[in-house]
């Protein structure tokens, strides 16, 4: 495994196997890697010849109450769960060398952005979308995989694809669980014992509201007060959103029908979680 820490040794790396007609597979991370970001490395490493990972905490995307100086940082220990997964190149930047300066100019994305994650957090997916674009631009992948868990970014992600015919597929992986059904995420080390007993909860409701949505009972308002009654019964963190929109448009809809994402944010004292679930209306199946 190559590790690179600037621009020009990762264009000079990526000539090279792009010389070599090698098909390049990438996954784009802020670190601290788990189980779910192994999964995106493991498929990457199954459709592509070389991959590509880089760990970047972007301080772009975060905003100025958020915890950029908090996120858990571990480069050690990435590396060697990098190694182990067969990555072929570690891109690790430092802020100055993504950042000589400050930007002239950023993504502005103008859709799918007023919903969930991009109301409660204004800027933050200019701020994904800018730094995702950089990072195409210089590691030029076929392929680059994006976990479900962070939906909204998905559908983010594939219409920049498409709104600036960036010639790249995006490959959508599902979320990782623990055991007991938690999505697996770098921030859940900051969970109190008490909790981390809680948040599976978050995941049991969006559950409950899938059985309702296949039965074929319950409009939008329905789902989303059944998942509220839930949450606000949890001894420990408040409701951030609650929300059931039309995937991938992220639009709103009173009659349940199409491919449907039930989403949450919910935040404990020091970590905000997000889960989601993808449900056919039609078929009340997951997808
Ligand atoms: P990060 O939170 O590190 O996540 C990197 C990738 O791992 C994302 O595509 C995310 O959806 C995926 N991922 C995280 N938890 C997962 C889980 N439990 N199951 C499956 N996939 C999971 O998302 C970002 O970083 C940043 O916004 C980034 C795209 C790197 C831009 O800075």
């Amino acid at each position: 495994m190559r590790i690179v820490k600037t621009i020009q040794e990762l264009r000079t790396a990526i000539a090279e196997a792009k010389s070599n007609h090698k098909k390049i597979g990438f996954v784009p991370t802020m670190g601290f890697l788990h189980e779910g970001h192994k999964r995106l490395l493991h498929q990457a490493n199954e459709d592509n010849d070389i991959v590509v990972l880089s760990i970047f905490v972007n301080p772009l995307q975060f905003g100025p109450n958020e915890d950029f100086d908090r996120y858990p940082r571990d480069f050690e220990r990435d590396e060697q769960i990098a190694r182990n997964a067969g990555v072929n190149i570690l891109f690790y930047p430092s802020i100055s060398e993504m950042y000589p300066e400050e930007p002239m100019m950023i993504i502005q994305v103008k859709k799918g952005v007023d919903v969930l994650c991009g109301a409660s957090r204004p800027g933050h997916f200019d701020g994904v979308a800018t730094v995702v674009m950089k990072l195409f631009q210089l590691v030029q992948p076929e392929r680059a995989y994006f976990g479900m868990k962070d939906a909204q970014q998905v559908a983010i992600i594939m219409n920049m694809v498409d709104t600036f015919n960036i010639p790249i597929e995006i490959i959508p992986c599902d979320t990782v669980r623990e055991q007991d059904g938690l999505a697996k995420s770098s921030r859940n080390v900051y969970l109190s014992p008490e909790e981390r007993n809680d948040a599976p909860k978050l995941y049991e409701a969006l559950q409950k509201a899938s059985d309702c949505i296949k039965k074929q009972t319950c409009t939008r308002s329905d789902v989303i007060a059944l998942i509220k009654d839930d949450l606000q019964k949890l001894a420990y963190g408040e409701i951030d959103y609650v929300d059931v929109l039309s995937y991938p448009r992220l639009e709103p809809i009173e009659e349940l029908s199409g491919k449907i994402i039930v989403a949450l944010a919910y935040k404990y004292e020091k970590a905000r979680l997000i889960d989601n679930i993808l449900v056919n209306a039609a078929t009340g199946k997951e997808c």
